[in-house]
């Protein structure tokens, strides 16, 4: 997509909000989250600028993998509610500028999936090539030696086909085989169903891995996972494009919505195929910058030590990537990733100060932001003091392996605590009452013992507070066009301990400061010094030096 900064498209310019249902709100006292509970709220997302919420699977599953495991694409998971709730949650979300996006996830299905069920019976049902079937190796083994992104082969055994099938995820996530027409077929009618709803985008899943090489031959072992990793080889596979471009004209043209798409192993420099003028998307994840401390996607117990300019490179290569053409959505944090204070910023930050450093990174970086459920009020990691409470099937996996590699139990829980998904999962912090105003049962996933002091009612009366931050950024960009149409640039790109840069259109610049350390830190005053501060938090604002995370937006008009 070239961009036209006159005529910005509406998902350019709004806030999008990600809800983790299961933990956003419960009304029923099953201690789930709903989609009644996400309608409740629609008037707290508004008052911070949200104008789209990505609403993380709510279909029909076994809900093993929270809802990434599909059993039916047509119907509402009973737990979040009926269809009538969801077109409730459409209705009144349309009522207030908010529009909904689904999450397709379009990679793989449950094993509980009907289609499923059908493919695995015999070798020559109609549905039998719509999954990824291989025969055992002679002496029985599986076809090749690749591993999947959950830990273990990416094969399992069907008794009935007397063949394997291919999941990339966990074994109770079958793959798609894009290859098949018919399947494609099927997924896009699917998005076509809710796109008769009226939904306003789709966050396509793990989308890089939908394309396989045609041979599907043994690669080089990963010796952390002790197979070759999936991940290597199978993302981004030559041809994918082909079958997105196929997703886009029979789903997404045509219609005044967004399509983002997870993909892990598109880098930055690849960035203008997938989003540029001809590209299949509007926006694209990519994580370099979530991942600056790990060797490799799936090496997630071996962290490096890692810079901020490392964490500014990842974030300026997407920002020049997506100069021209393409927009970039911007994320600290997501349901797969640690509290975005405890990932980027020293474990003693003081949280409400950490946390509004980033608020302004999240909200004036170019592109459009999307901000986490929780993110808003400084909500952090969690710490469980065993492997039996954390939910999380990846989380669980990683500590087996973990274990198998010699860990002891103390150093796999340490690694779990700190890169768990649950860390992003607890209940959403409402109020200080039983179970944070979450529910009234007993909540699926243990509360943070922080909601006394960390919730939304408190901060709501809080001029200072993170929640009413959010607001002022989200005025902020309101009032200052540029913040969402200016240009970016690079400042002070050698600094370990300020994340800068600029924004600027025609008739305005600005220039952002973040302070990522703990101490006062002073810089070159030339860069803002007939700048008026727009916007700060901290104490006082005076050019050439910052406060302990203090972030700083000057505006200067131009002569
Ligand atoms: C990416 C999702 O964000 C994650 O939560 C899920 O487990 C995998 N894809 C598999 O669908």
């Amino acid at each position: 997509m070239r961009i036209n900064k006159k005529n910005l498209k509406w998902w350019q310019k709004t806030i999008v909000y990600e809800a983790y249902p299961s933990s956003f709100q419960d009304t029923d006292g099953d201690g789930i989250g709903n989609l009644k509970g996400i309608t409740m709220h629609l008037d707290y997302l508004k008052s911070f600028g949200v104008g789209a919420i990505w609403l993380t699977p709510v279909y029909a599953s076994p809900m093993k993998d929270n809802g990434y495991d599909i059993s039916d694409y047509y119907a509402i998971n009973p737990t979040y509610g009926s269809m009538e709730d969801m077109e409730e949650l459409i209705a009144e979300a349309k009522k207030r500028g908010i529009r909904i996006v689904m999450d397709m996830v379009f990679n793989h299905t449950s094993d509980k999936n009907a289609w499923f069920t059908e493919s695995a019976s015999s070798r020559d049902n109609a549905k039998a090539d719509w999954y990824i079937w291989r025969d055992a190796k002679e002496d029985g083994s599986a076809p090749n030696n690749w591993g999947g992104i959950f830990g273990g082969s990416v094969w399992t055994w069907c008794e009935t086909r007397q063949q394997y099938y291919l999941h990339t995820f966990g074994d109770f996530q079958p793959d798609l085989n894009w290859e098949n027409p018919e399947v494609r077929r099927a997924l896009y009618d699917v998005a076509n169903f809710w796109l008769d709803k009226g939904v306003g985008g789709f966050r396509l899943d793990a989308v890089t891995y939908i394309k396989k090489p045609k041979e599907l031959a043994d690669g080089p072992v990963n010796p952390f996972m002790g197979y070759a990793s999936v991940h290597d080889m199978t993302a981004n596979t030559e041809g994918i494009l082909d079958f997105l471009h196929e997703f886009r004209s029979m789903a997404v043209e045509g219609h005044d919505i967004f399509a983002v798409g997870e993909a892990n192993g598109v880098s930055s420099d690849e960035l203008d195929k997938w989003v540029g003028e001809k590209g299949v998307f509007d926006m694209l994840f990519e994580f370099s910058h979530v991942n600056v401390q790990f060797d490799g996607p799936q090496n997630w117990c071996q962290t490096r030590p890692w810079k901020l300019t490392d964490l500014k490179k990842a974030f300026f290569d997407s920002q020049k990537a997506t100069e021209n053409t393409g927009w970039y959505p911007i994320f600290l944090e997501n349901h797969d990733q640690p509290r975005s204070v405890n990932h980027f910023l020293p474990a003693d930050a003081e949280n409400q100060a950490a946390a509004k450093a980033l608020g302004m990174l999240a909200t004036t970086l170019r592109g459009t932001p999307f901000i986490y459920q929780g993110e808003e009020l400084g909500m952090t990691n969690v710490q469980r003091q065993s492997i039996e409470d954390y939910d999380d099937v990846l989380s669980i996996n990683q500590y087996e392996i973990a274990l198998n590699k010699g860990f002891t139990k103390e150093e796999a829980l340490a690694c779990v605590m700190e890169y768990s998904r649950d860390n992003a999962r607890t209940p959403m912090q409402w109020d200080a009452s039983e179970n944070a105003g979450f529910s009234a049962g007993r909540p699926w996933l243990g509360v943070n013992p922080n909601f006394k002091t960390v919730n939304a009612a408190l901060q709501e009366n809080d001029e200072s507070s993170v929640l009413n931050w959010y607001r002022s950024l989200y005025r902020l960009r309101e009032e200052y066009s540029l913040l969402i149409d200016g240009d970016f640039g690079e400042l002070f790109s050698d600094s370990e301990e300020i994340f800068a840069y600029t924004r600027e259109n025609d008739n305005q610049k600005a220039i952002i400061l973040i302070n990522f350390t703990g101490k006062n830190v002073s810089y070159d005053a030339q860069q803002v010094f007939d700048a008026q501060p727009a916007l700060f938090s901290g104490k006082s604002c005076v050019a050439g030096s910052l406060e302990p995370y203090q972030a700083v937006c000057y505006i200067k008009d131009k002569g």
